[in-house]
């Protein structure tokens, strides 16, 4: 079983489109295990992002996730990292194909709509980064059945 992070970025939660979006992972078969609404600051928004510090869009990028609350959470499953790439779509808006959450619901690159780990490695760093404190900063579906 694989663990990843996903965002719902915040035109997604603006938009009122997280529960339609969450349909899409849990109708695949992925497991919703931690969930947050949250709101983000500069220094974990710049933290997640710290790869696309150098980029031209990097400070565009950071306005837009701090504009207001996401939506976090770990989902679990098998190959869940790469899934929730394929469900998400391409990062040009121009490439995002029809059925992916980009195709359908999003008309730029900036904004999205969703956020989800690029590899093992991202999903550990990011699953601790945004989940520091397992027991009492998440909600777990495990702990409410
Ligand atoms: P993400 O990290 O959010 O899942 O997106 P991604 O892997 O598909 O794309 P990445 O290259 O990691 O870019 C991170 C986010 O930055 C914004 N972006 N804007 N204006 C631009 O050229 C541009 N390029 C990227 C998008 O919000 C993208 O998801
Ligand atoms: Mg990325």
């Amino acid at each position: 079983m694989e663990r990843t992070f996903v965002m719902i970025k915040p035109d997604g939660v603006k938009r009122g489109l997280v529960g339609r979006i969450l349909q899409r992972y849990e109708q695949k078969g992925l497991r919703l295990v931690k969930a947050r609404l949250m709101e983000v600051s500069r220094e974990l928004a710049e933290k997640h992002y710290g790869e696309h510090r150098s980029k031209p869009f990097f400070h565009e990028l950071i306005d837009y996730i701090t504009s207001g609350p996401v939506f976090a959470m770990v989902l679990e499953g098998n190959k869940a990292i790469s899934i929730v790439r394929l469900l998400n779509g391409a990062t040009k808006v121009e490439d995002a194909l029809p059925g992916t959450i980009r195709g359908d619901f999003a008309v730029s690159t900036t904004e999205n709509l969703v956020h989800g780990s690029d590899s093992a490695a991202s999903a550990e760093r990011e699953i601790s980064l945004w989940f520091p404190d397992d027991s009492t900063s998440s909600l777990s579906a495990s702990d409410c059945l």
